[in-house]
């Protein structure tokens, strides 16, 4: 089916919301994508999804004629001892909601499909990701970099939508875009919380009630944060410490790091300013939780 039958068939014509259209094969995916005449907007996730991306594919199916989601728990994201055999998993329940949305495409390729044997290449954005989560993680840019390049070849979108929960993940895809001329526009929208504070997140799933409480200290800590840049206080040192106070007061948080930095460059400041990304991650029970928020209001000596 191309993308021209699946919005004007003849659903359409009787008032329907077209029926959303499952691919698992490349051939077919990049079929669909090049009879689409209009613009094309693409969510990748990795399934089990939640408001936030939700909210993604609402921007999308907003702003692109036909509007294409993709499901794949990526392998070469994760290091080894990682979660992604447990990551969690929810197809039936994921398909279900992206039909209702009015989603034309779900695309869920398989591992053989997205990368057959004989597979050898890598995508590596420099600098960017040695810090931060690429510190502890050191497979998971390369991996994300991979697929998300193989998502734009095989989806073609005008536009793709990211949250910005992990902003050094948009950060090295805007990277990538700039860097290999990619013909993408990349959107972003901002983190989604629970009334509680908490980011929305697919790994939220592994926290008991106990550490769901603790949890909820990334976000007080951001708060005191922004609270602390706006009665200037400039040192960054000062509130790296409040965070980690906030944190530790918790039990079963293991911090893995606190980070006040510039928001592209991600070097370590002495001093915030307005525009200064403070982020964070932090291990509660199974789960590795990152925060983050962007300093705004600072009464700052150093503005960027
Ligand atoms: O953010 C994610 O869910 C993943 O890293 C992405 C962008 C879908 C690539 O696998």
């Amino acid at each position: 089916m191309t993308c021209r039958d699946n919005r004007f068939g003849p659903r359409e014509m009787k008032n329907l919301a077209p029926e959303m259209k499952t691919i698992q094969s490349v051939s077919e995916m990049k079929e669909w994508s090049r009879s689409c005449s209009g613009s094309v907007g693409l969510v990748p996730t990795m399934g089990y999804l939640h408001r936030a991306h939700l909210d993604l594919v609402q921007k999308s199916l907003d702003a692109c004629d036909a509007t294409t989601v993709s499901l794949f728990v990526n392998p070469t994201q994760f290091s080894p001892g990682e979660d992604f055999e447990n990551y969690p998993r929810d197809w039936d329940g994921d398909r279900a909601r992206l039909e209702t949305m009015g989603v034309d495409v779900l695309f869920m390729p398989d591992t053989e499909a997205m990368y057959p044997s004989g597979f050898k290449t890598n995508v590596e954005v420099q600098e960017v990701t040695r810090r931060l989560c690429g510190a502890t993680r050191p497979d998971y840019f390369k991996g994300m970099a991979v697929v998300v390049l193989k998502l734009f070849n095989i989806v073609r979108p005008d536009k793709a939508f990211f949250g910005e929960k992990d902003w050094q993940q948009l950060q090295v895809i805007k990277t990538l875009v700039r860097d290999l001329n990619l013909d993408v526009d990349v959107q972003s929208l901002p983190i989604v919380r629970d009334a509680d504070g908490l980011a929305l997140s697919s790994r939220n799933e592994y926290l008991n009630p106990d550490e769901r409480r603790s949890a909820l200290a990334l976000n007080r800590g951001l708060q005191a944060a922004r609270e602390m840049a706006a009665s200037g206080i400039f040192s960054a040192r000062s509130i790296r410490d409040r965070i980690r106070e906030i944190i530790e007061e918790e039990p079963g948080t293991e911090i893995e790091f606190i980070s006040v930095c510039d928001p592209e460059s991600f070097v370590e400041l002495d001093e915030t300013g307005d525009g200064a990304l403070i982020a964070l991650a932090v291990r509660v029970g199974k789960a590795r939780l990152i925060d983050n928020c962007l300093l705004e209001n600072a009464k700052c000596k150093s503005p960027f």
